[in-house]
């Protein structure tokens, strides 16, 4: 992953940079480094963890930031080398000319590193970041120019990358190149901006050009070149980002995540505009491009997709297979790409993913592409490389997500998921098949918003149930039905920001292993909706009472004879078992939220964990 950012024009170049970094900080936060040029001269600061101790590092460098207003920065999620200050991008060559902050995987590094140290050059770090400093320093020996040098070296190089590189001797010139990694270059009046992503940028523009793989570009203050992989110069589209500054800051929340919990009310509403226009009338989703006829023709789906987004995926399966009756396998999109896998124009593949530039589901997408198979990407980054590759794409519009933890993506992601499950089936099956449950899931969907706001604002007693459960080591969610997803889901969140050891069953097989584990220190938490497997949930929470373990119950009803069983309760807004994931979800984010808070810990960028996770 990581994140790099690049700045030539007047400004002070660290102010941009640093800027910039603290919006990328989802990408990784284990070290960060900023290069500035001033003259023929470039100072690299690096530093070990967050970015604040780079910034402490500048603050005693200001003569440096004063004068310099060309510069690269980076931000880092380690994969090759531990997360030390010498493993820390910026990386140069030996001699120093040559300066490269770099994002992805360099696959044949080994093989480079060792041609290169035959060659001489000795190597400070153990990154594969460093072996291209090398290598476009050695071709910049060859050519005297770093656009040729860049090109000739990006040939050389297997894997992924953007690059952002600078050389004393060319210094009025960021030289940036990208592979299966993200970059865009943000434009400006006598400046430029390059970076990983729109928010690092947002506050200076709002024009913007993709780079498409295997192009290199020349980013100078007034000039932007781009060259395609065969050298030849060529124009690429000038787009108009999407986002306003605003929408990255957390508006008096005490942290991002709060925020993205509160926003998940106007989230659903936005999803639903234009789209469901009453119980009555069809499902609009002009988005998806197959006609009724090719909709028939749909014999299987596929969903692919990694973490958060895979558990939208499998409440998506439940609804697609029960409305639109094609049967729909769930997979994480790591485990699809290393199997033969059947799909064929007959297959509806959804690929799901809250950033779309997720590595594995970008590579598993790929694959399903070339057998014909039609592509239905939903993505909250209508701008992303999935997005790209999408023959049908539905943008959920959740607006930017910045903590770590996604929580308002998964709500829109689910909310895609029915609309697109009812359009599937009215397209398939025709008018007629608005039958009653139908309406009574669109007439709950336009409800939800106003269910999640009364769920907010008595959110005190999930506060005092995560207050007496903070301390326990360990957590195991269970649900059936459409709510299993939910049980991992909120199991997920917990780990990922309290690092507590939660895992999710089916509430069906805590007998068939995880019940051994249960005792007086292993708080169960049950989801129990009112419907088909209410009684079974409940038959299981006996169980798991009758080992002594603590029970806390998120339902929508509990009957009086019931509420013994219970340590505590949660009460949800009442609703049918179908729309009740989007409504259980706010309770479980809401508890992993007010856990980790209380624990202390570091809720928007929990530790080893990076939002949108670009390498395979
Ligand atoms: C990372 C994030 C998760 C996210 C997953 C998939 O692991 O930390 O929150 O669910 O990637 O990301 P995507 O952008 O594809 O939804």
């Amino acid at each position: 992953m990581c994140g790099i950012i690049g700045y030539i024009g007047s400004r002070k170049a660290s102010e941009v940079l640093i800027s910039g970094l603290s919006h990328l900080e989802y990408r990784g936060y284990d070290s960060s480094g900023i290069a500035l040029m001033h003259g023929n001269s470039v100072d690299v600061y690096k530093a070990q963890g967050k970015l604040v101790n780079l910034i402490e590092i500048l603050k005693t460098k200001q003569d440096i930031c004063d004068i310099s207003h060309i510069g690269i920065g980076h931000i880092r999620w380690a994969t090759h080398g531990l997360p030390t200050t010498v493993n820390a991008h910026p990386h140069t060559c030996n001699c120093k000319n040559l300066t490269l902050v770099h994002n992805g995987i360099i696959e044949n590094y080994q093989e480079l590193k060792e041609i290169l140290q035959k060659e001489g050059c000795i190597f400070q770090s153990q990154t594969d970041t460093e072996v291209a400093a090398h290598l476009i320093a050695r071709e910049y020996g060859k050519t005297n120019n770093l656009l040729k040098a860049m090109q000739s070296a990006v040939k050389q190089i297997k894997g992924a990358f953007a690059f952002c590189a600078i050389h004393k001797l060319e210094p009025d010139k960021i030289v940036v190149a990208k592979r299966n990694a993200p970059l865009v270059i943000g434009l400006g009046e006598g400046e430029n901006f390059v970076a990983s992503d729109i928010p690092a940028i947002i506050e200076y523009t709002k024009k913007a050009i993709y780079l498409s793989d295997n192009e290199v570009g020349v980013v100078e203050k007034n000039s932007i070149q781009i060259f395609d992989e065969n050298d030849k110069l060529i124009i690429n589209k000038v787009e108009y980002l999407p986002f306003e500054a605003v929408a990255i800051s957390k508006m008096g929340y005490k942290h991002f995540m709060l925020k993205e919990i509160h926003e998940q009310s106007d989230v659903v509403r936005n999803v639903l505009s234009g789209k469901l226009l009453g119980i009555n009338n069809e499902i609009k989703l002009e988005e998806f491009k197959l006609t009724p006829s090719e909709i028939n023709k749909i014999t299987r789906v596929q969903i692919i997709a990694c973490g958060t987004s895979l558990h939208a995926g499998m409440v998506g399966k439940y609804i697609i297979e029960k409305f639109a009756k094609i049967p729909v396998d769930v997979e994480p999109s790591s485990e699809y790409i290393y199997r033969d896998t059947i799909a064929d124009e007959n297959t509806l593949v959804i690929g799901i993913s809250q950033s779309g530039e997720t590595a594995d589901t970008i590579t598993a997408i790929k694959q399903v592409k070339e057998k014909k198979s039609h592509i239905a990407i939903i993505t909250n980054r209508a701008d992303s490389t999935m997005a790209r590759l999408a023959d049908s794409l539905l943008p959920v519009n959740a607006g930017i997500e910045v903590s770590v933890a996604a929580t308002k993506s998964y709500m829109a992601q689910l909310i895609s998921l029915y609309l697109l499950s009812i359009f599937l089936m009215e397209q398939k099956f025709g008018p007629s098949a608005i039958n009653d449950e139908v309406k009574t899931l669109k007439q709950e969907l336009i409800e939800l918003p106003s269910k999640i706001e009364a769920l907010l604002e008595n959110a005190s007693n999930i506060q005092r149930v995560a207050k007496k459960y903070a301390n326990y080591k360990d957590f195991i969610f269970i649900a059936r039905g459409i709510n299993y997803p939910s049980a991992l889901e909120g199991a997920l969140k917990l780990k990922e920001i309290s690092y507590i050891n939660a895992t999710g069953y089916g509430a069906g097989e805590l007998k068939h292993g995880p019940i051994a584990m249960l005792d007086e220190n292993m708080p169960v938490l049950a989801i129990l909706n009112t419907g088909i497997v209410y009684d079974k949930v409940l038959s299981n929470c006996e169980e798991a009472k009758a080992r002594q373990a603590k029970l806390i119950g998120v339902t929508n009803y509990i009957a009086d004879k019931d509420v013994r069983l219970f340590d505590d309760i949660i009460t949800v807004p009442s609703g049918s078992d179908l729309i009740s994931p989007a409504v259980n979800i706010v309770v479980l984010q809401l508890l992993a939220y007010y856990i980790a808070e209380y624990l202390g810990k570091d809720v928007d960028q929990p530790r080893n964990l990076a939002k949108s996770v670009t390498v395979e």
